[in-house]
């Protein structure tokens, strides 16, 4: 099947696409499969200096709304939520797609991470989706969809993942609880677990080359995922085709996590 194509399942839908930094970027993935499916886009860059690498890419995706995000920024979050309320009074789909620890807490393994480290992996990586929700519900006035990316790392000892693991862990709990607490408004919210893919976050992991060496072995499918993988399987998961599917950590990676 071509883009051509696919029918446009997410037409008239409004999506915020947050984590976007350059083309390599899984949430540049989910904002072009969105478009591809007929949605507009609200997306975001995290300061003035991805501002450059980030508007143009918005701006060929044709996005309605754009704006600055660092989630620890007070009032950053807030301002967003507002452009959006202004430009479009509702939203469909959130998305969820940034990550961060200090090099230090990251590397050294989770015995080694700071307490300072930890909390602000903790803040940035899923405390701030549970912020974005809390804005988002209010505008999701038709029901809605969220996701937030994880990984394989939160349910089994991936090497190297070291303090991502239990601060990925606690995202996809966090989608539970936030599925559980949002599904009487409609409103659908899934943990996506990509397999290894050759991000500018993902070159922060030491002996990343062996992960995606190990992943695309392991996979019965044989081969790595790709961003618009990951994009299309959250554009079937938000279309009325996924109506009834919330709560869970839906898989994109070749059928690796199946293996032992
Ligand atoms: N690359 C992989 O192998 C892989 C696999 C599974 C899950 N993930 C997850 O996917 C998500 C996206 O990562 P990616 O691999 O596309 O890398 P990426 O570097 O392209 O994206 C990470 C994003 O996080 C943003 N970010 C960091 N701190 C922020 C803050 N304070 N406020 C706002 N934004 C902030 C960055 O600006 C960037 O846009 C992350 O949650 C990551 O853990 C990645």
């Amino acid at each position: 099947m071509t883009a051509e194509n696919i029918r446009p399942v997410l037409a008239g839908q409004k999506a915020l696409v947050i984590g976007v930094a350059n083309e390599d970027s899984i949430a540049y993935g989910c904002a072009k499969a969105f478009r591809t499916v007929g949605a507009e886009l609200a997306i975001t860059w995290l300061n003035e200096k991805a501002r450059r690498r980030v508007e143009p890419l918005a701006q060929d995706l044709g996005a309605s709304v754009t704006a600055a995000l660092d989630v620890s920024v007070p009032g950053e979050l807030e301002a967003v939520f507002d452009s959006i309320r202004a430009k479009w009074g509702r939203l469909d789909i959130l998305v969820h797609s940034i990550a961060f620890a200090p090099k230090e807490d990251l590397q050294g393994g989770l015995l080694n991470c700071s307490a300072e480290g930890f909390a602000k992996a903790m803040d940035v990586s899923c405390h701030s989706f549970v912020r974005m929700a809390k804005l988002a519900a209010p505008l999701m006035t038709d029901g809605g969809t969220m996701f937030a990316m994880s990984y394989l790392g939160a349910n089994r000892v991936v090497a190297n993942y070291n303090v991502m693991g239990p601060v990925k862990a606690a995202l996809e709990a966090a989608c539970r609880y936030l599925a559980y607490e949002l599904g009487p408004q409609r409103i659908r919210v899934h943990a996506i677990s990509p397999g290894p893919l050759k991000t500018r976050a993902a070159s922060g992991l030491k002996d990343f080359e062996l992960m995606l060496n190990e992943a695309a072995q392991k996979a019965p499918l044989g081969e790595l995922v790709d961003i618009m993988d990951v994009g299309f399987a959250c554009a079937y998961l938000a279309s009325p085709l996924a109506k009834r599917i919330t709560g869970g950590t839906v898989y994109v990676d070749g059928g690796a996590s199946a293996i032992a």
